[in-house]
């Protein structure tokens, strides 16, 4: 069975639960007033539960990284995921990361923003799998073009309102597959919306250049011979950032051996 437990808010100064909202420097203090922020955002309960773990934290956790910690929430009947900031991430709060995403949203990207505030961002649960998980199983080479043309449509639509994601030239926590098979880019504190956007040939790079394990699954899916052309392609879309360019792109990318 799945290994959950759901603890209401005013349950969360125990621990292991404590350890989890102030990762990783646990204290009463701090713990009571995230404890209010979390009630003021309208939150109920957190979940926990997922596959992903802190270090010397006895609960699961849907996801770790190192500005936050994802669980999921419950709030108006609803679940939803909640991203706290670790005590100790670079970052003075996810307000920043929260209008990033909401211009993501404006071009229907990301996980829909519900609310933030200086230590939670909440937004959309996505039930999925990051993708290189995903493709170990899913080799299906249909299924699998049709999931990286959204992944590539999503990208343009971020070059096109001029968001740059930042990190996705190295994706493999990036990148979520629902059960669908709708992907989602997440994790937008390190956007920008001065940068150039530079969104689609970044994950082309993560997706078909590098030595990255869901780039060496897709090696086996799609014709390698077409490198050279595709670097071709990358070069003419980075110049000129136009529909016609990307769809040549699009072509080339997607060219699946049957
Ligand atoms: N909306 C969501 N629904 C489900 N899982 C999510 C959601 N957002 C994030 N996650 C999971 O949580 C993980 C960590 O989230 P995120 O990348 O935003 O944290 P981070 O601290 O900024 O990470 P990093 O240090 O890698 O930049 C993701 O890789 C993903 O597995
Ligand atoms: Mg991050």
């Amino acid at each position: 069975m799945r290994n959950f437990r759901i603890v209401p808010i005013d349950q969360l100064d125990q621990e292991p639960y404590m350890s989890v909202l102030c990762f990783p420097n646990p204290s009463e203090k701090e713990l009571q007033s995230r404890v209010q922020e979390l009630r003021s955002l309208g939150l109920r309960a957190i979940e926990f539960s997922g596959t992903a773990s802190l270090f010397g934290v006895r609960v699961p956790v849907l996801g770790k990284g190192f500005v936050g910690v994802v669980v999921i929430a419950h709030m108006n009947g609803d679940r939803v995921a909640i991203k706290i900031r670790r005590q100790d991430a670079g970052r003075v709060d996810l307000l920043h990361e929260a209008s990033m995403l909401s211009i993501a949203n404006s071009v229907k990207v990301a996980p829909k923003l519900i609310s933030a505030s200086k230590n939670f961002l909440v937004m959309q649960l996505i039930d999925g799998e990051l993708l290189p998980n995903w493709l170990k199983t899913h080799k299906d080479a249909a299924s699998v073009k049709q999931v990286l043309r959204e992944v590539l449509e999503q990208c343009f639509r971020l070059d096109q309102v001029g968001l740059d994601h930042g990190e996705l030239s190295k994706a493999p926590k990036h990148l979520l597959i629902d059960k669908a098979g709708n992907p989602f880019i997440v994790d937008f504190e390190t956007a920008s919306a001065e940068r150039r956007a530079a969104n689609v040939t970044a994950v082309c790079q993560y997706l078909f250049g590098g030595n990255s394990s869901a780039a060496r699954i897709l090696a086996q899916i799609f014709n390698e011979k077409n490198k050279a052309e595709l670097i071709d392609m990358l070069r003419a879309y980075k110049i000129n950032k136009t529909r016609g360019n990307f769809e040549a792109l699009l072509r080339v990318c997607l060219s699946i051996e049957s």
